[in-house]
């Protein structure tokens, strides 16, 4: 109990045949794919799974690759960002709203400031820093950064971290949320500027996921005044993420995933090896009743659980990673690099 305690409900996963293939190595036979039912359930699949030497298995990644490909259908690939390539000038966007649904257009002018088309080749190594302050005093910095391609989360500022969490980037996400929290909805010139500069740590692309028509009406204002070359702001494509979400949901999920756990799927479909750092949703150190764990490493927010419960099941999330990483489909790293 020095874990955050969050009760879930138990429902089964049904990837089939990656259960086969874990049936006959497992002694624990049908455990793989339930979701922690409590913080018992996840510390004893933390124990047991993550204190194994771990092994990248290309034929597991394969059969897991595959049911992903089945779920996603033509998203498996493609349409992780709204291109010129996949979405045509004037295209009307619907988006769900808890009333009704609601539209927006992709105007003229917007659709000339979306990036061409953005595809990727398979990747022979990822790293995927999730903001658990677990990462902190972890010296993964070199670790993190000897990938080929690191997705990042939530714009988390780099360079005071260098040496735990790396510098690297290639795709970092931008909860428009981070507008109002620290820029301040970008309504007075300095903001902006300060916003703009701030931007100016991460290459490649930062990618904002604007599913509702509110969040996309802000996101489309960020594209207009964007002017950086260091990196592209691109836009979310709503479907892939629901067609995500969706393949979790047939498995039992019931709350949204978190913007981690989005990455890992993304990632999954195009990273050979996949390396996560900084996958943490406890507020403790699991061996520890004192050493207490921030839930942001570049910040010190206490966010209130019961809130954050409501939306996501980061708990039933990093259940599911942790038997990921016990078929060798990804690497979870905890504790500190060498
Ligand atoms: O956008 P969201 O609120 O989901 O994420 P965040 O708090 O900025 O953190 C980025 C990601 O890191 C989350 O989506 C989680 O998958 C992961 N995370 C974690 O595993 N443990 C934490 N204490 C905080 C975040």
């Amino acid at each position: 109990n020095e874990v955050v305690s969050r009760t879930r409900s138990a429902s089964k996963l049904n990837l089939h045949s990656i259960m086969e293939e874990y049936d006959s190595t497992s002694n624990r036979t049908g455990q793989i794919w339930n979701f922690a039912t409590s913080e018992t359930e996840t510390i004893y699949l933390y124990k047991t799974l993550l204190t194994k030497e771990h092994f990248f298995n290309a034929s597991n990644l394969a059969i897991f690759r595959n049911e992903l490909r089945l779920g996603l259908g033509s998203y498996f690939n493609n349409n992780v960002v709204i291109d010129q390539q996949n979405t045509p000038r004037n295209y009307t966007f619907t988006f769900e709203s808890k009333k009704k649904s609601s539209k927006k257009q992709i105007s003229d002018d917007i659709h000339k400031r979306l990036p061409n088309n953005i595809s990727y080749e398979v990747i022979p190594r990822c790293s995927i820093v999730g903001n658990s302050g677990l990462i902190l005093n972890s010296t993964c910095g070199n670790d993190i950064d000897k990938a080929d391609f690191v997705f990042r989360c939530n714009a988390a500022p780099l360079k005071a971290f260098v040496v735990d969490a790396g510098s690297k980037s290639n795709f970092t996400t931008f909860n428009p949320s981070i507008l109002e929290t620290r820029y301040q909805k970008l309504s007075q010139p300095d903001n902006v500027t300060r916003f703009l500069n701030d931007m100016k740590e991460y290459r490649e692309l930062l990618w904002a996921p604007c599913y509702t028509a509110v969040t996309m009406e802000n996101c489309t204002k960020v594209l207009k005044l964007y002017n950086l070359t260091e990196n592209k702001f691109v836009l979310g494509y709503p479907s892939h993420f629901k067609k995500v979400q969706e393949f979790w949901k047939t498995r039992g999920f019931k709350k949204r995933i978190t913007t981690g756990f989005y990455l890992v799927n993304v990632a999954i479909s195009r990273c050979r090896e996949l390396h996560l750092y900084g996958f943490w949703p406890f507020l403790q150190e699991v061996d520890s009743a004192i050493k207490s764990v921030r839930y942001h490493y570049f910040e010190e927010i206490k966010p209130d659980l019961s809130k954050v419960e409501k939306v996501h099941d980061m708990q039933s999330e990093f259940s599911v990673l942790l038997q990921l990483h016990n078929l060798g489909i990804i690497k979870i790293h905890i504790g500190r690099c060498n």
